[in-house]
């Protein structure tokens, strides 16, 4: 064997069946959940019920860690997403942040004058000791998922102040008053670009950008705030790690995932359970790995109706590079015997 195909074996050897799969191997079918860390798990909602607040629960490395493992322990999936939430970059650059039981996400008035990134890394540096914790707690076959939400995502809570169903706020501003937008957006791209590339520095594997309200926008202003800055957030991370990959999630963007991946750069991206199979296999599987889509309520529900909904997605797929996931995140009220009824007909494919 030659030198390189030796070095080549080594590497191999040390990266995960999810990395694998995202650099392009098609025979592995690694699987992780979104939100599998959360209320649905007993142990986590042991945790959850000892601290007041969500933030507290993210700002505390050893909790943090514990919570991230937690569904691997239970449920041996391919990669751990690090516990934390989108919204510690509003709260880091300087708006007040809380989340309310039953109500969600609260947000202060947004005063842009006085949100900053002076003390960013610092206010974020438990998330990153978080990251160096559970790496070192992880065996090498399992990858380490960083994240963040995408700016015009985070922005929506910015503005609107708490989860929306209309984005009055952010939609009228985008058409009124757009410079005022563009600023908190480039102020996101920095913020987001400094809090990732801290995230790998600390030791992630891969990144996901959730852009969970991607769906709202007409065409021309989902190239200008889905796929401009996430297009500039990817290149601030690959000028430094280029073979970081990096996973986009433009949640609900049906027909222009194909544009989202071509303009922006990402490496892979995750499908959400809204977009037609047949139509994702052959105009976005074409172009890159991609990574989903069961939809949440299938796993609810469970049984025979969640095994054929994933039979279909495996059918889809599984002839290019692909990660199982869900469409979106865990719904809270899911059995944890569902999740390992499907763990373990994934694990016999
Ligand atoms: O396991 C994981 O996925 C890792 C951790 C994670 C959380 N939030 C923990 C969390 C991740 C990746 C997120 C991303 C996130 N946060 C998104 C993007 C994905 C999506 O769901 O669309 C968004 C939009 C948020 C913002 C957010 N955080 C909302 C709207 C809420 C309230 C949700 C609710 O149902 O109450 C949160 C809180 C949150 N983030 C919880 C968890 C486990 C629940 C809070 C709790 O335990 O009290």
């Amino acid at each position: 064997m030659s030198d390189l195909s030796l070095r080549k074996k080594e590497l191999n050897v040390k990266e995960s069946s999810f990395i694998k799969t995202l650099k392009g191997e098609t025979n592995l079918l690694p699987f992780w959940f979104m939100r599998q860390a959360g209320r649905y798990l007993p142990e986590y909602r042991k945790i959850r019920k000892n601290i007041n607040s969500f933030l507290d629960l993210c700002f505390n490395p050893n909790l943090a860690a514990e919570v991230t493992i937690q569904p691997l322990a239970r449920y041996d999936m391919s990669a751990a997403i690090l516990f934390s939430d989108i919204l510690v970059i509003p709260h880091a650059l300087g708006q007040s942040v809380s989340f309310k039981g039953g109500v969600g996400p609260v947000l202060g008035s947004l005063n842009n004058n006085e949100l900053n990134l002076n003390n960013l890394n610092e206010i974020l540096s438990p998330v990153y000791e978080t990251v160096s914790l559970v790496k070192k707690q992880l065996n090498s076959d399992k990858s380490l998922i960083g994240f963040a939400g995408s700016p015009w995502t985070v922005a929506t809570y910015m503005i609107e102040g708490s989860s929306s169903r209309e984005f009055l706020k952010i939609r009228q501003m985008m058409y009124k008053k757009p410079e005022e937008l563009q600023k908190i957006i480039d102020l996101l791209v920095d913020a987001t670009s400094l809090y990732l590339l801290e995230q790998i520095k600390s030791g992630v594997d891969a990144i996901q950008l959730f852009d969970s309200w991607a769906s709202v926008l007409p065409e021309e202003m989902f190239n200008l705030w889905v796929i401009k800055p996430t297009a500039k957030i990817v290149s601030n991370i690959k000028a430094e790690y280029p073979d970081v990959p990096i996973i986009g999630f433009p949640k609900g963007a049906g027909i222009l995932y194909p544009e989202y991946i071509k303009k922006t750069g990402v490496d892979a991206v995750s499908l959400d359970h809204t977009i037609p199979l047949n139509w994702a296999a052959e105009h976005v599987h074409s172009l890159c790995p991609v990574q989903g889509c069961l939809d949440p309520m299938a796993l609810l529900v469970g049984g025979d109706i969640m095994i054929s909904e994933t039979q279909k997605i495996l059918d889809a797929f599984s002839d290019r590079p692909f990660i199982f996931n869900l469409g979106h995140g865990i719904h809270k009220e899911t059995p944890v015997e569902h999740v390992e009824h499907l763990v373990s007909f994934l694990k016999d494919q």
